[in-house]
């Protein structure tokens, strides 16, 4: 079955945004990209996706350990290869470790990873981190030469970087994009990896994606976010009307 792994990263830049300054515990920090984990596994999803940059912009150490404590699905750490974030890894032992590059001013991560000088910081990584019996995956583009090296890092598992699909804009192009896809989850499959893939994804060029073979997992962030903002502010706003309605009528009763 292909399983849906769901990115609560935008959850947190939206509290950062307003709470930055006066920090978790603080009554009105809101919206909890915890809560809005559980919502997502209560929906069905079957693993989070959390990315602690360096720069902490959006998901806090705070967020991570209590997902680690709190979620009955595998936490999914998206992460760059820096000695602190290996600490944190090892320490946190979370089901999953995405290696993911990072750019401090990208707005959300642009590439795939360049393995081949880093094969063997990865190959080491992965040693200790599988004695934490976390599986490394790699965050990389839909290249042959990525994906054998891939294979040479001894990891169980690579994530196919889909933003090049995702911003394609002619038929062509998409087609494309879908054939190196296409024919890099063959390549990663007969090596004997797992294939995730993420990116750009969404409820429009989800079925045209689809096409790719041996998936396994979906990582899904922003337009599952986009969308729950657009479908829930009915709902939102219903729910502020009404309560200005009790209280106005309350008032004018007194
Ligand atoms: N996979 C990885 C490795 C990512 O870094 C991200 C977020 O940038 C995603 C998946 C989810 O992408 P999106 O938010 O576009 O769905």
């Amino acid at each position: 079955m292909l399983k849906l792994g769901v990115n609560i990263d935008h959850i947190a830049t939206l509290r950062q945004a307003r709470y930055r300054e006066l920090g978790p515990d603080h009554p009105l920090s809101e919206p909890c990209p915890v809560q809005a984990a559980h919502q997502a596994v209560a929906a069905g999803a079957h693993s989070i996706t959390a990315h602690l940059r360096e720069d902490r912009r959006h998901i806090q150490d705070h967020d991570v350990l209590r997902l680690k404590r709190e979620l009955q699905v595998p936490l999914n750490l998206e992460m760059a290869l820096t000695p602190e974030m290996l600490h944190f890894a090892l320490k946190l032992e979370p089901a999953e470790v995405c290696l993911v590059p990072e750019n401090r001013l990208e707005v959300s991560t642009e590439g795939g990873l360049n393995l081949p000088p880093l094969i063997e910081a990865i190959r080491q990584a992965n040693l200790d981190l599988s004695k934490n019996g976390t599986r490394v995956s790699l965050f990389i583009d839909p290249v042959e030469e990525q994906i054998h090296a891939a294979h040479a890092c001894g990891v169980p598992c690579i994530e196919l970087h889909t933003g090049c699909f995702a911003n394609a804009l002619d038929t062509k192009t998409q087609e494309e994009e879908l054939e190196r896809l296409r024919k890099s989850a063959s390549l990663a499959f007969q090596l004997g990896l797992q294939v995730n893939a993420g990116h750009g994804l969404h409820y429009r060029n989800l079925r045209l994606f689809l096409q790719t073979p041996h998936l396994d997992t979906l990582n899904i962030g922003h337009s599952l976010i986009a969308h729950a903002c657009e479908v829930g502010l009915r709902e939102a706003v219903g729910e502020m009307l009404s309560l200005m309605r009790d209280g106005h009528h309350g008032k004018s009763e007194e």
